[in-house]
């Protein structure tokens, strides 16, 4: 019996490497593009080495940061960058348009792994103004499989329909939208038993929603944080 699972083994392995083996050649542009990735991680290596506080050994032995930030997927909203954090300071999921389903198996493991592995003091869900995901959204417009995953934001857009549709100005309604849908993505957040538990536990949690002016820099505080499950009805407030 073990040799048949070696030979299933050792068969997958050959597979494995065909399929490695078959590298092509990236054309002139391609490689052109790649080149400045490998350019920049040795501006980035001369750094680190440059480096005498000796923060990067410590941080090679281990994380642990006190935020964890659920943003966009979108380049123009890097994390660190946003907040003046550095590496090591916060534990990053992105999506596209910063949505946090329950049934998300990726968001819950982040989730679960950084509120009770990580112990997080701070989560914080950051939308941005001019999000192409909370756009498309309010359109009737196809983009693919997209679609399907922006129903989350249409779904906003429903409980939330009558202010939505009284603002004229198309920009506006995006931008109300984002803001609408970071608030709803920081409930959903505080619904999961991952968060609750934590409050429950008594560990200090606090779930915030920002959203991110990218002309600016600027995050504008929703004043939406949340410490403990008691602004939630009952049917949403585990015992
Ligand atoms: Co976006």
């Amino acid at each position: 019996m073990s040799i048949f699972f070696d030979l299933i083994l050792i068969k997958k392995q050959e597979y494995c490497n065909l399929a490695l083996n078959k590298q092509t050649k990236m054309c002139n542009d391609l490689q052109k593009s790649f080149d400045k990735i490998i350019d920049g991680n040795k501006e980035w290596v001369d750094f680190v080495k440059n480096d005498t506080s000796g923060r990067f050994q410590q941080l090679a032995k281990g994380q642990n940061p006190e935020i964890l930030w659920i943003g966009c997927a979108d380049s123009r909203v890097p994390a660190n960058e946003l907040t003046g954090t550095k590496p090591g300071e916060v534990f990053v999921h992105r999506n596209i348009a910063n949505v946090c389903v329950h049934s998300d198996m990726n968001m819950l493991s982040v989730l679960d792994y950084s509120v009770n592995v990580l112990k997080v003091k701070h989560i914080i869900v950051a939308g941005h103004y001019g999000c192409g995901g909370v756009a498309a959204s309010l359109s009737s417009s196809q983009y693919g499989i997209i679609d399907n995953w922006l129903q989350h934001i249409k779904d906003v857009y429903r409980l939330n329909a009558a202010e939505i549709d009284a603002i004229t100005d198309k920009q506006q309604k995006e931008d109300r939208l984002v803001e609408l849908n970071v608030q709803e993505q920081v409930s959903n957040l505080c619904r999961t038993s991952i968060v609750q538990n934590a409050w429950k536990n008594g560990q200090q949690l606090a779930v915030h929603g920002m959203v991110i002016n990218i002309a600016s820099g600027e995050l504008i505080n929703q004043n939406c944080t949340f410490t403990s499950n008691d602004a939630l009805s009952d049917v949403f407030s585990y015992k």
